[in-house]
């Protein structure tokens, strides 16, 4: 169906409640369930979701106080829930194995003690992942510490989390699923709505970005009045200070945290944020801002500076390791290292406590240039380079995934901390994970 641009206003999801406190935990309950989601004006659409919300319930958690999440699973079909970005025990990362069965609940530990940033869970049963988490099994999980607090960076209803996702639909507005050849939806949501409005104030704003696409939606974002994007946080946490960029591209899973200044536009004003990567049939507009407010109250500048970022030196890296991503399509599988994902393999054994240095290349062929999200659980790494070039300056922060076009090669630097165990490493487009581009490690002692 032809999608009328900007008739829906914006949703921000729910924030989950706590159910209660014991021993210094906070408990949360969840159940992935079935539920119907208003994405498109008329009928609403059949979706899957935790608490059967789409997109599900917020988390909002402060930094050092532990979490524990009883998820009930509604569904009859087998699922695992993964906290991206999470540096969590690995019999609470969503591993092969560590399935919830129909009608089984388990509880998941999220210790909270990494910095705060913007982090968000998702399905990641092997196999399905793109499946479910097309189906609407994604969400926000925000950690918040006191230092950023007292950062004066816009807060309460002016952070804005903003979830963008593709999708196909059928006349009914169900969710049709992609068929062979597709590679991302041609309908944009954000926050589980098609093209919508938001109206703001004249101030600045706070928006975390996160592309939830489930299948290659790349983007590339711009706002259409020109103003520039700050940039002050990646997946990981915030920046030294902020970064105006004029576009910026984001990959799935990755996750930029950018305030947006209407201050400085008339009231009335219409701005547009555009997607220029639209090739896929979708709409370049994404969404629109309405500026119908004066601000109110006393407005805080940005701030110029954020945080100290802490750097690992890499002549304390005590292991070099390379991995090639490369496509094999005489069988229909992705590789990485030659290999397709075998979840009873272990394929590389990090010691807790060690400084590693990885160079990851995209190797397809140049026939057909795949680009790559390569993604690693339980580390946030920096990138030390990308093709011997030092990183542009808004992805210089902590990161979890990192996009590699074709032909290119990064190298990351990452610290094994505070879990041993079983964890992934895997390309974030999620049907090139499905399709055995996926790694197990185990860090070791
Ligand atoms: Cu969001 Cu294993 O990933």
């Amino acid at each position: 169906p032809a999608v009328e641009l900007f008739a829906q206003k914006l949703r921000i999801p729910p924030v989950l409640v706590r159910k209660y406190r014991k021993w210094g935990v906070d408990y949360y309950g969840v159940s992935m369930r079935e539920g119907l989601a208003q994405i498109l004006p008329g009928a609403k659409t059949p979706i899957w979701g935790y608490n059967g919300q789409f997109p599900g319930p917020t988390f909002k958690v402060e930094k050092n106080r532990p979490i524990k999440v009883i998820q009930k699973n509604k569904l009859d079909k087998e699922l695992a829930v993964h906290l991206h970005g999470g540096n969590v025990p690995s019999s609470s990362d969503g591993l092969p194995g560590d399935e919830i069965q129909p009608g089984d609940t388990r509880t998941y530990f999220y210790p909270n003690a990494q910095q705060a940033s913007t982090y968000w869970y998702h399905d990641h049963k092997h196999g399905l992942e793109s499946f479910n988490s097309y189906m609407g099994l994604s969400g926000y999980y925000l950690l918040h510490d006191w230092r950023e607090d007292r950062l004066d960076l816009p807060r309460g209803k002016y952070d804005v989390p903003l979830i963008i996702q593709d999708r196909f639909f059928n006349d009914d507005n169900s969710f049709r699923l992609p068929v062979p050849g597709e590679f991302a939806g041609d309908v944009t949501l954000v926050n589980g709505v098609a093209h919508p409005r938001f109206e703001v104030e004249r101030r600045p704003y706070r928006f975390r970005l996160l592309n939830g696409s489930s299948m290659d939606g790349l983007v590339d974002l711009s706002l259409d009045n020109g103003a520039p994007l700050y940039v002050i946080g990646n997946d990981g946490g915030l920046l030294e200070k902020p970064v105006p960029v004029q576009h910026l591209p984001i990959a799935p899973s990755e996750r930029y945290d950018v305030i947006v200044d209407f201050s400085k536009v008339a009231l009335g004003a219409k701005i547009v944020l555009r997607n220029a990567v639209n090739f896929f049939g979708n709409r370049a507009e994404v969404m629109r801002f309405d500026v119908t407010k004066k601000a109110q109250g006393y407005v805080h500048p940005i701030p110029k500076k954020l945080v100290h970022l802490h750097r690992l030196d890499p002549k304390r890296a005590s292991k070099h390791r390379t991995f090639d991503l490369r496509s094999n399509l005489e069988v229909g599988q992705m590789l990485i290292n030659g290999k397709a994902f075998d979840p009873a393999r272990i394929d590389i054994k990090p010691k807790l406590g060690a400084t590693e240095i990885w160079t990851v290349r995209n190797t397809e062929a140049p026939e057909l240039p795949i680009p790559h999200v390569f993604h690693t659980h339980l580390v946030q790494f920096h990138i030390l380079d990308r093709d011997g070039k030092p990183p542009a300056a808004h992805e210089a922060g902590w990161k979890d995934s990192v996009t590699i076009e074709a032909g290119s090669s990064i190298r990351l630097i990452m610290r094994f901390g505070d879990f041993t165990g079983r964890y992934l490493y895997h390309c974030h487009l999620l049907g090139h994970a499905d399709a055995g581009m996926m790694a197990q490690m185990e860090v070791v002692r």
